[in-house]
């Protein structure tokens, strides 16, 4: 490691490079098949997938019940000082237990929209000497993506700390980051299938090595 101006420069361990687990990200708005894909390739890959909505509620739950801070987290009560600790929390937990992980070596599957910036900063760190990071954007028609999220049987419920005007409001809000978000391996959802999606990308990480 050498410092630099405050810094922290990290060189690469070039002996170890080839033998780092790999974290693969989805990148998508809400309906895209990130979950779809993260599953199919878990199962491939041996990898544990992460998806940040469980260690918000997680931690949400606790503090409901009282039994971590902001205790006094209740449903429709929660204050944006709350809302914001819980958030902070829940990154917090989600990272430490990646890390984990990747300590053991095991393969990770990040299944969260990608578009969060601390979740960017952190995968650009660990891809210098921790991890193989592999980003995979899906993208899809938002008036497809409209289809899907109303068709959906269950709505998916839990904490969500942001404002958005449920999934569809989120894609609205997000659709212009998504475009500018770069990743590894880009597919269209709207044109490929489930099993032609998973092919896809399948066939392009051999040529990242994996
Ligand atoms: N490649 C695909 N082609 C067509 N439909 C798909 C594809 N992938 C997933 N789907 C369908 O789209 C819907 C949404 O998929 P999924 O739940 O995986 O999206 P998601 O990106 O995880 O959404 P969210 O961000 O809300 O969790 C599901 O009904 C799923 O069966
Ligand atoms: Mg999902």
């Amino acid at each position: 490691m050498v410092r630099e101006r405050g810094e922290i420069v990290v060189l690469m361990d070039i002996d170890k490079f080839d033998k780092r687990p790999l974290v693969v990200s989805m990148v998508g708005l809400c309906g895209s098949g990130k979950s779809t894909l993260a599953k199919k390739l878990s199962r491939k890959l041996n990898a544990s997938v992460f998806t940040i909505g469980h260690f918000r509620d997680d931690v949400y739950d606790k503090c409901s019940k009282g039994a971590e801070y902001p205790k006094q987290a209740q449903i429709g009560e929660v204050s944006n000082r709350d809302k914001q600790l819980i958030e902070l929390r829940a990154w917090l937990g989600f990272w430490e237990m990646l890390l984990d992980k990747l300590c053991l070596g095991q393969n990770v599957i990040i299944d969260t929209s990608g578009l969060n910036k601390r979740l960017t900063n952190w995968l650009e760190d660990i891809s210098w000497n921790v991890a193989k990071v592999i980003k995979v954007k899906l993208v899809c028609p938002r008036s497809v993506l409209g289809i899907r999220l109303r068709s959906r049987k269950q709505k998916q419920k839990g904490f969500f700390p942001y404002d958005f005007d449920g999934h569809e409001g989120f894609n609205k809000e997000l659709s212009k980051h998504l475009r500018e978000e770069r990743a590894n391996i880009t597919v269209d959802t709207g044109r490929l299938d489930k099993e032609e999606t998973y092919k896809k990308v399948m066939k392009d990480l051999k040529r990242y090595g994996v």
